[in-house]
C-alpha cells in the first residue's frame, strides 16, 4: 500500500463536507458546511465543531451552495496543502460576491498559522479560528453578524474539549476517532504542528472511556485513539505535559499512562476493536506492546514513523532517536507481538541530506519491510528552526528522485508482505461497499491492511472471517468462509 504526498489527503476523504444534517427542535435556521483537510485529527476536530454549533442551534450540512456558514478546517503540514486550501477559499470567495451575506471562516492550522494577516491580507475569509479557541466559534459567529472580522487563535495548555460528545460526520457508522491528547511538545526541526496546535496535554481517561462507551452504544465497531504521539499520553489531574518523575506523590498515584489507558479502553467492549496513531519511536515502551499482545481487540498495527534512517539527518531533526534505537524498538514489537504490522512516515531531502544518508533511509526500509508508508518531499515551514536555521540545500530534482526512490522500494514491501497472507484467513471488520462493484464489500484486517471479498449476506458493521486468495501492492483479496 502506497501513500504519496499528493495521495496523503487521502482522495476519498479529503475537502470532505460533513455528511449529518439534523434540525434539533432547537433550530436557529442556519446551516454551516464544513470542509476538512490534513490529518485524522483535523477530522476529528470538525466533529467537535459540529457538535458546538449544534448545540446552539446551527444545523450541518453536506451542500455548500445551501450554506450560511462555510467554514474551511485547514492542514499546515506541508506547502502543498496550504495551496489547495488557498485554493478553495478562493473559489468559496467567488462565490460569496454572488452571496455577501455567506460566512466564511478559516479553522485549524492555516488559521492559527497566518493569524489575522488570512482577514487583513488575502482578505477571502470574515473569521479565523484556532483548534484551541472552537467553544468560541457561536460568539465569534456573532461578531461577524454585527459587521466585524472575527479573530481567536489562542492556543491553550489545558483545553482538551473532554466534555464535548463529537458529532460523527460522513462517516461509516462502523470506525470512529477518539483524539486522546492535543498538541505537540516534540519540536522536530521541519514541524510545523507545535506552533499552530501549541502544548501537549492529554485528556482526561474518564471522558475517553465514557465515549468509547457511547460508540460501542451507537454500534461502532472500532476506535482509533489519536494523538500526535500518543506514546506520551499521561493523565495527572490536567493541563500541560509533565514527565511522570516531576509529578507530586499524589499526581502520580491518580495518573494514566497510554499502556494503562489502552487496557482501560480495550476492556470496553470486547466487540470493539482498538488502534491508535501515532507512536512516537522514543516514547513508545514495552509495557504498552505488552498490552497490545494481551488484548485480541487491540489491532497488530503500530504506525512509527522513522522519517530518516540515518543518526546525523535524525539529530538534525530533532527525532530524540538514532538510527540503532529505532531498530531496537522494531525488534522489541517483533519480539512481543510477533505478528504486528508497522507503517512510518518518511520525509525525503531533509536539509543536507547527502546521497550516503538517503542510502541509509532505504536500508532501514529494508531492514524494516513496512506494510505501507507515507513518504514526503522536505517542505520547508515558516518559522519552524529547520527553517531558520539550516539551508534547504538539496535540490529539487534530487529530492524527488529520492522520494520516487522510497515509493518504488515501498511498493515492492508492501506487496511483498501482503503476498505473504495468501492462503491465511484473517477476521475483517467490513466498513462498507467496494468502490469497484457493488456485489464486493471491503473493510480491513488488524494489520489494517484492506481486504475486499464477495458480498454474500453481509453487511458494514459485520466481522467476517475470510480467507486470501490474492492480492496486490494495496488490497488483499479473498472469500468469507463459514
Ligand atoms: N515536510 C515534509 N514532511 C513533513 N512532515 C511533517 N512536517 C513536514 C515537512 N515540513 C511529515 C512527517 C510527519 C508527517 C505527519 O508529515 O513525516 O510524520
Ligand atoms: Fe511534528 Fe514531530 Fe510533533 Fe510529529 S512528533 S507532530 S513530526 S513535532
Amino acid at each position: 500500500m502506497i501513500e504519496t504526498e499528493e495521495k496523503l489527503l487521502d482522495e476519498s476523504r479529503q475537502g470532505e463536507a460533513i455528511e449529518r444534517y439534523s434540525q434539533g427542535p432547537g433550530s436557529n435556521g442556519r446551516k454551516v458546511y464544513i470542509e476538512s483537510y490534513g490529518c485524522q485529527m483535523n477530522f476529528s476536530d470538525s466533529e467537535i465543531v459540529a457538535s458546538i454549533l449544534e448545540k446552539e442551534g446551527y444545523e450541518t450540512t453536506k451542500l455548500m451552495q445551501e450554506a450560511d456558514i462555510v467554514f474551511v478546517n485547514t492542514c499546515s503540514i506541508r506547502e502543498k496543502a496550504e495551496q489547495t486550501v488557498r485554493k478553495r477559499l478562493q473559489s468559496f470567495h467567488q462565490v460569496k460576491k454572488k452571496k455577501p451575506e455567506m460566512i466564511i471562516g478559516v479553522l485549524g492550522c492555516m488559521a492559527e498559522r497566518m493569524k489575522a494577516k488570512l482577514l487583513d491580507e488575502e482578505k477571502l475569509v470574515d473569521l479565523v479560528v484556532g483548534p484551541d479557541a472552537y467553544r468560541n466559534l457561536p460568539d465569534l459567529v456573532n461578531e461577524v453578524d454585527g459587521g466585524r472580522k472575527a479573530v481567536n487563535v489562542i492556543l491553550s495548555k489545558e483545553e482538551t474539549y473532554g466534555d464535548i460528545s463529537p458529532v460523527r460526520l460522513g462517516g461509516n457508522g462502523v470506525t470512529a476517532f477518539v483524539s486522546i491528547t492535543r498538541g505537540c511538545d516534540n519540536m522536530c526541526t521541519f514541524c510545523v504542528v507545535p506552533f499552530t496546535r501549541g502544548r501537549e496535554r492529554s485528556r482526561d481517561p474518564e471522558t475517553i472511556v465514557e465515549e468509547v462507551k457511547q460508540l460501542a452504544e451507537n454500534g461502532y465497531k472500532e476506535v482509533t485513539l489519536l494523538g500526535q504521539n500518543v506514546d506520551s499520553y499521561l493523565w495527572y489531574g490536567g493541563g500541560p505535559k509533565k514527565e511522570f518523575d516531576k509529578l507530586s506523590e499524589e499526581e502520580q498515584k491518580r495518573s494514566v499512562n497510554f499502556a494503562q489507558l489502552m487496557e482501560l479502553v480495550a476492556q470496553v467492549d470486547r466487540k470493539v476493536r482498538i488502534r491508535f496513531s501515532t507512536s512516537h519511536p522514543k516514547d513508545m515502551t514495552d509495557d504498552v506492546l505488552h498490552v497490545m499482545a494481551k488484548h485480541d481487540n487491540i489491532c497488530k498495527y503500530i504506525h512509527l514513523p522513522f522519517q530518516s534512517g540515518n543518526s546525523r539527518v535524525l539529530e538534525l531533526m530533532n527525532r530524540g532517536y538514532t538510527r540503532e534505537w529505532y531498530l531496537n524498538r522494531v525488534e522489541a514489537i517483533k519480539r512481543i507481538i510477533p505478528d504486528c504490522a508497522i507503517s512510518a512516515d518518511i520525509i525525503a531531502g531533509f536539509c543536507s541530506e547527502t546521497e550516503e544518508e538517503h542510502q541509509d533511509t532505504l536500508s532501514l526500509m529494508e531492514e524494516v519491510k513496512y506494510h505501507f508508508s507515507y513518504m514526503f518531499k522536505y517542505s520547508e515551514r515558516p518559522n519552524t528552526l529547520a527553517q531558520r536555521k539550516f539551508e534547504d540545500d538539496v535540490p529539487e530534482a534530487d529530492k524527488q528522485r529520492r522520494l520516487s526512490e522510497i515509493i518504488a522500494l515501498q511498493q515492492k514491501h508492501s506487496h511483498e508482505q501482503l503476498k505473504k497472507d495468501i492462503g491465511k484467513t484473517y477476521e475483517v471488520l467490513v466498513e462498507g461497499v467496494s468502490k469497484k462493484s457493488d456485489q464486493e464489500l471491503y473493510g480491513r484486517n488488524t494489520h489494517n491492511s484492506v481486504v475486499v471479498f464477495p458480498r454474500k449476506n453481509y453487511k458494514a458493521g459485520d466481522y467476517v472471517m475470510v480467507k486470501v486468495h490474492d492480492c496486490t501492492s494495496a488490497t488483499l483479496m479473498g472469500e468469507a468462509i463459514a
